[in-house]
């Protein structure tokens, strides 16, 4: 279990408790966090669950696969610290991480 904290574009932020095993995506959808879509399911092909992780956490987080960087290519505005929260699974380790939403994704 990790509490993540959800920020939407417009500043608004939601605290959830997120199981593990579910990915950081499955933790907003469930809860019905506004800001990321996921129109694809979680397979890395829709860029719609695109996150900026919180610079303190990006580092700590697994490495992204090559088609997670692919597709993180094709997200609206990607930046340094952008990451598709359908490819990041939460464990205990995550607990206190904070991602943020792109504009698009309001
Ligand atoms: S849900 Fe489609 S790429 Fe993450």
């Amino acid at each position: 279990m990790a509490k993540i904290t959800y920020i939407e574009h417009n500043g608004k932020s939601h605290e959830i408790e997120v199981k593990n095993g579910l990915s950081v995506m499955e933790g907003a959808v469930q809860n019905n966090i506004p800001g990321i879509d996921a129109d694809c399911g979680g397979s890395c092909a829709c860029a719609t669950c695109h996150v900026y992780v919180d610079e303190k956490w990006f580092n700590k987080l697994p490495k992204k696969e090559a088609a997670e960087e692919d597709m993180l290519d094709m997200a609206f505005e990607p930046k340094k610290f952008s990451r598709l929260s359908c490819q990041i699974l939460v464990d205990n380790s995550l607990d206190g991480l904070v991602v943020k939403m792109p504009s698009k994704q309001g």
